[in-house]
């Protein structure tokens, strides 16, 4: 495990744009794994820039979102295709048919969960992003789920509603559920990239980092990936020991 200490988000962010775009220029065919939530969004209006300045191109990448709530159709305000297409798909010229996102209004969601791990599969994540819940969850997937899942829907654990509720006008407006991809379609990913600021997640990297790997913290499991690297602000990093 690669563990980078910034000062703060805009650090996190530029470091995390570095990483992207060397990747993209090695290989203009990456497959890449994306995120949504706040954490990323700097890293987004950073790879717009370079699309933009001419530094990389999307032209030739793929991308697959880790999640969706389900329910929210491609154009509610708060799904994650919306974001994915306000925040960066409509401004970098990755081809809209190469990226994918779960649908969270698929009239047979367990249908669309395993068509969702079997494209996933044929197609493994060159670079996976991710973000950190406050309870340790990656994806959506929370704590308890099993290490060798695959795309699946979930029930959210009440935290994540909470947290969640900020981009919402109400708390009841928050899903229920979501579909997210498993921990094992994670791990596939030949590399993994995580980013999280703030100390409201300094509780769950502790666990992340320094805790047994353990199905009661979902992103424990990285310690066992061979190509994981995490880009932590201060706030964030504050209760590691011994760095
Ligand atoms: C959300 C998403 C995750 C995200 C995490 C952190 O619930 N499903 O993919 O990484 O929680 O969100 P944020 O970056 O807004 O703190």
């Amino acid at each position: 495990m690669n563990i980078i200490v910034v000062s703060d988000y805009e650090e996190m962010s530029e470091k995390a744009s570095l990483f992207f775009c060397q990747a993209i220029k090695e290989n203009p065919k990456l497959v890449l794994g994306l995120a949504t939530g706040s954490t990323p969004l700097g890293l987004y209006q950073r790879l717009v820039k370079m699309v933009q300045n001419g530094q990389i191109s999307f032209r030739d990448v793929t991308s697959f979102n880790l999640d969706e709530y389900v329910g929210l159709p491609a154009d509610h305000p708060q799904s994650y295709r919306y974001f994915m297409n306000q925040n960066l798909f409509s401004q970098v010229d990755i081809k809209l048919e190469n990226t994918f996102v779960p649908s969270g209004v698929a009239p047979d969601l367990e249908k669309e969960c395993e068509a969702y791990t079997e494209k996933l599969a044929k197609n493994p994540q060159d670079l996976q992003l991710l973000g950190l819940g406050s309870d340790g969850h990656i994806g959506f997937n929370e704590p308890g789920t099993s290490f060798s899942s695959h795309t699946h829907v979930v029930r959210l654990a009440e935290c994540t509603i909470r947290d969640n509720s900020r981009l919402f006008d109400r708390i009841e407006d928050v899903p229920k559920e979501a579909i997210t991809i498993g921990i094992q379609d994670v791990m596939q990913a030949k590399n993994i990239i995580m980013l999280v600021n703030g100390s409201n997640k300094a509780e769950a990297v502790k666990r992340m980092i320094q805790g047994p790997v353990d199905e009661s913290c979902p992103a424990s499991i990285l310690q066992k990936h061979p190509s994981f690297t995490v880009i932590l602000d201060k706030e964030a990093a504050k209760l590691l020991s011994g760095l």
